[in-house]
C-alpha cells in the first residue's frame, strides 16, 4: 500500500517495504526490531499525557470549567505540552485564574464562546488552564501568560509556545468566536491544509467543469454547499459550522463577482447552493440566515428519505446552571453570628503576600527592571517596615491591680516574614545599580529565605476569613486587600510619634506593586483608573497620616459599589460599604459614615489580628 509514495523517495522506501516484508514473513523476531519496538513504547509511554474531553486537570486549586460537562478541554502541567504542540490540530487556549474576578465574569462568555464553536472541533479544540495552580507555574511561564484571563490561539503548525497568538478576552461569545474565524482564516492562507475547509474562493474560468466545484472536498461526501458573497464576510464561519460532517458534505465558497453568480441567477448576498455529487443542478438555493443549517439538514433527509438527519442541527447549546442555593446566615437577623466571620487573620496576609511577591512576580517576565524594579523594591520596604508583626487585642486584661484595655502579642510567623522581607529587601538592593533582576534569580532567592526563616507562609493551610462560601469565592484577591489596609493602619501605628511623615509613601508602594504585577489585568485597569482619574491618589488628598488608611477605606468601598451584585460576589460576603452596622453600629450615623468612628474602628479591626495557627482549627462554620 505504501509503494504508492515510493516515487518520492526510492532508498527509504525500498527498505520499508523490504521491513514490512521480513516482519510479515519471518516467524523469529529480528533483534534490531525488537530494539525498535521497545524504543516505540518507552516514547509513547512518555508522550502518554495528552488531555481528553473529559480530561480531570492535576493540581490543587478549583476549576472555573467543570471536566467532562462543557466544550472546554482542561489542560495542565502534565498534558499542555503534548496535546497542544505538534498536533495536526489548532488550539485556542484560555488561561485564567480562579481567583481572579474578572476570569469568573468572563467564564459565561467564553463558556457560550466554546458551545458556538463547538463543531469545529476537527479544525480547532477550545481549551482552559488555571494558571494559579501552583502545579501549573512552569508551563504558565514558558506561555508569557502576564495577566489574566490571557485568550492564545496555538495554529496547528505550532512546535513552540512562541508560535501562539494573543487574542483579546472580548465579553462576548460571537466576539471571540469571529476573532478565532479570522485567525483560522490567516492560518490556512499560509498552510493550506487540505483537510480543513477549502478556504479559496472558487475561480471559475472557461476551463471549469462541475468536477473542479468540488475541488479539496472529501472523496466520502456526496454534497457540496457553495456560500457566494460579495466580499469575505460570514462564509468561512459557514464552512467551520460544516466541517466536522466534511466525511459527509463538502464546503466551497465564491465571490458574488463569480461567474457562479450569473449561472445560478442570485441576486442576495450572501447566498448559500446546495449540490449533490451525481446532479449538476442545485437541490438546494436561498439567501443565507440563521436558518440555513436546518434548511440544508432538510434537504439532505428529503433526499435521502432519511429522517434521522434531521437530528444535524447546529451546534448543541449546552446551559450549565451554577447557581446553585448557598445556605447564608442573614446578617440583619444575627448580626452577631455575622460580625463573628469579620476578622483579620494573619494566615490569609501572609498566604496573600507569597503570592503577591513569589507567583505573582515571577509570572511576570524574564527580568524585572525599570519601573517594575522599582515598585518590587518599594513593596518590599514597605512590607519590611510594617507588615504587622504585633496583634493588639481589646479585651480587658488584668494584671495585679492595673486593668489594661489593650495587651499586645508577638504574631510569630509574621515576624519571620517581615526577616524574608528584609533579606529580600538588602537583595534588591545589591541590584540597585543595574535596577535589573532576573526572574530565576529572584525565585532563586526567595525559596532559599523562606528556607532559612522556616517557612513562615502557609500555603498549605486554607484561607480564614478569606474563605468563600465555596472554593470560587474570596481568597487571594481578599487577602491583598486586607494586607493592604492591615499595612496602611500599622504604618499610621509604627509612626504615631514621628513628626514628619510622608502618608502618600505607603499608597504609592501598594499602587506600583499593583501596576506591575497583579496579575488580574481588568482588575489593576480599574485600580490604576480609580487612583489616578477617579479618586486621585494625590498629597491634596492624603496629607495626614491618618488620612492614607481613610483613603484606602474609600477607595475599596468604591470597589464594592462597582462589584455589588456582580457575579463575583460571594453571597455570605455581599460588596456592601464596610463597615456594615452589624460590624459597627456607631460608624453609621444618620444615614452616613462617621469619619472619626471609622478610624477608630479601622484601628481596632486591623489592629486586632487572629494569630496563624499551625494547627488550624477548623475555621468556624456558618451554615
Ligand atoms: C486592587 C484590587 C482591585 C480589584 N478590582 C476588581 C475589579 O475591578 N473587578 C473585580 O471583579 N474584582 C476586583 N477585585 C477583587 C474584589 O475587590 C474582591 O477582592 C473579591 O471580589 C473578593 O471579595 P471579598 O468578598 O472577599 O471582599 P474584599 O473586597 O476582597 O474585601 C476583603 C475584606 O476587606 C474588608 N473590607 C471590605 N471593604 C473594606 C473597606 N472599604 N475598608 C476596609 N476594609 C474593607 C472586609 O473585611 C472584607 O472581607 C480587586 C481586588 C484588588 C485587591
Ligand atoms: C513591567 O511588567 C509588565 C508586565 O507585568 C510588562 O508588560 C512591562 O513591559 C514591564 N516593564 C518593563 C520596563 O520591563
Ligand atoms: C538606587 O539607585 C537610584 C539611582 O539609580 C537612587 O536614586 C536610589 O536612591 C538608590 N536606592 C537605594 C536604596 O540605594
Ligand atoms: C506544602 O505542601 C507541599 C506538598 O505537600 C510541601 O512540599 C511543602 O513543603 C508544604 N509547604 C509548607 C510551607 O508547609
Amino acid at each position: 500500500m505504501s509503494t504508492g509514495f515510493c516515487f518520492l523517495l526510492p532508498p527509504t522506501c525500498k527498505s520499508f517495504v523490504a521491513l514490512m516484508k521480513l516482519k510479515l514473513h519471518t516467524t523469529a523476531f529480528p533483534p534490531f526490531l525488537l530494539f525498535f519496538a521497545v524504543l516505540l513504547a518507552t516514547i509513547s509511554l512518555n508522550h502518554a499525557a495528552i488531555s481528553s474531553m473529559t480530561y480531570v486537570p492535576m493540581g490543587n486549586n478549583p476549576t472555573l470549567y467543570r471536566p467532562g460537562a462543557e466544550p472546554i478541554m482542561h489542560l495542565d502541567e502534565l498534558t499542555f505540552t503534548d496535546t497542544v504542540l505538534g498536533q495536526d490540530h489548532a488550539f485556542l487556549v484560555e488561561f485564567y485564574a480562579d481567583w481572579c474576578g474578572h476570569c469568573r465574569a468572563f467564564a459565561p462568555f467564553f463558556r457560550e464562546f466554546a458551545s458556538l464553536v463547538q463543531s469545529w472541533n476537527r479544525v480547532v479544540t477550545v481549551a482552559a488552564m488555571n494558571c494559579a495552580d501552583s502545579f501549573n507555574t512552569r508551563v504558565c511561564r514558558e506561555n508569557g501568560v502576564t495577566h489574566f484571563p490571557m485568550i492564545k490561539y496555538y495554529p496547528r503548525a505550532a512546535r513552540h509556545a512562541s508560535n501562539a497568538i494573543t487574542l483579546e478576552a472580548s465579553h462576548s461569545g460571537s466576539q471571540l468566536r469571529d476573532q478565532l474565524t479570522r485567525t483560522i482564516v490567516n492560518e490556512f492562507n499560509q498552510f493550506r491544509y487540505p483537510d480543513w475547509p477549502n478556504f479559496i474562493y472558487i475561480n471559475v474560468d472557461s476551463s471549469t467543469t462541475y468536477g473542479t466545484l468540488w475541488q479539496g472536498v472529501a472523496e466520502s461526501a456526496d454534497y457540496l454547499a457553495i456560500i457566494i458573497e460579495q466580499y469575505e464576510s460570514v462564509s468561512p464561519q459557514f464552512m467551520l459550522d460544516l466541517s466536522s460532517r466534511s466525511h459527509e458534505i463538502g464546503t466551497r465558497r465564491a465571490l458574488a463577482s463569480s461567474p457562479i453568480t450569473q449561472m445560478l441567477m442570485i441576486t442576495q448576498f450572501p447566498y448559500v447552493a446546495l449540490f449533490s455529487r451525481d446532479r449538476q443542478r442545485a437541490i438546494y438555493m436561498n439567501p443565507y440566515s440563521a436558518n440555513s443549517m436546518t434548511e440544508i439538514n432538510n434537504a439532505l433527509a428529503n433526499i435521502k428519505g432519511n429522517k434521522n438527519k434531521l437530528m444535524l442541527t447546529t451546534t448543541p447549546r449546552t446551559t450549565i446552571s451554577t447557581t446553585t442555593q448557598i445556605p447564608t446566615v442573614n446578617c440583619e437577623r444575627f448580626p452577631e453570628r455575622c460580625r463573628d466571620m469579620y476578622f483579620v487573620s494573619e494566615t490569609d496576609m501572609l498566604k496573600a503576600m507569597y503570592m503577591a511577591l513569589h507567583d505573582e512576580v515571577i509570572r511576570a517576565n524574564d527580568v524585572i527592571q525599570g519601573s517594575n524594579f522599582t515598585h518590587l523594591y518599594n513593596f518590599v520596604d514597605l512590607l519590611a517596615e510594617h507588615f504587622p508583626v504585633l496583634t493588639f487585642s481589646n479585651e480587658i486584661v488584668r494584671r495585679g491591680r492595673n486593668v489594661k484595655r489593650s495587651s499586645s502579642s508577638i504574631l510569630k510567623n509574621s515576624e519571620r516574614a517581615r526577616l524574608v522581607f528584609s533579606h529580600l529587601r538588602e537583595f534588591l538592593r545589591t541590584k540597585n545599580d543595574t535596577q535589573l533582576v532576573s526572574t530565576s534569580d529572584w525565585e532563586h532567592h526567595f525559596n532559599s529565605v523562606e528556607r532559612v526563616y522556616a517557612f513562615p507562609f502557609p500555603v498549605n493551610s486554607s484561607w480564614q476569613h478569606c474563605k468563600g462560601t465555596t472554593p470560587q469565592f474570596r481568597g487571594y484577591t481578599c487577602g491583598l486587600w486586607t494586607t493592604f489596609h492591615a499595612l496602611t493602619v500599622h504604618t499610621y501605628m509604627d509612626t504615631i510619634k514621628e513628626h514628619k511623615v510622608n502618608a502618600l509613601k505607603p499608597l504609592k508602594s501598594i499602587q506600583g506593586w499593583v501596576s506591575s504585577f497583579f496579575g488580574c489585568e481588568h482588575c489593576k485597569r480599574h485600580f490604576m483608573h480609580m487612583t489616578t482619574e477617579l479618586f486621585p491618589m494625590t498629597a491634596r488628598r492624603v496629607r495626614h497620616s491618618h488620612d492614607m488608611m481613610m483613603y484606602l477605606w474609600r477607595a475599596h468601598n468604591i470597589v464594592n459599589n462597582r462589584l455589588h451584585g456582580d457575579v463575583t460576589e460571594d453571597p455570605q460576603f455581599t460588596k456592601m460599604q464596610f463597615p456594615a452596622l452589624f460590624l459597627c453600629p456607631t460608624c453609621h450615623s444618620g444615614g452616613h459614615f462617621s469619619r472619626r468612628q471609622i478610624r477608630n474602628f479601622l484601628l481596632r479591626y486591623y489592629g486586632n489580628i487572629k494569630p496563624h495557627n499551625r494547627l488550624a482549627r477548623k475555621v468556624l462554620h456558618f451554615y
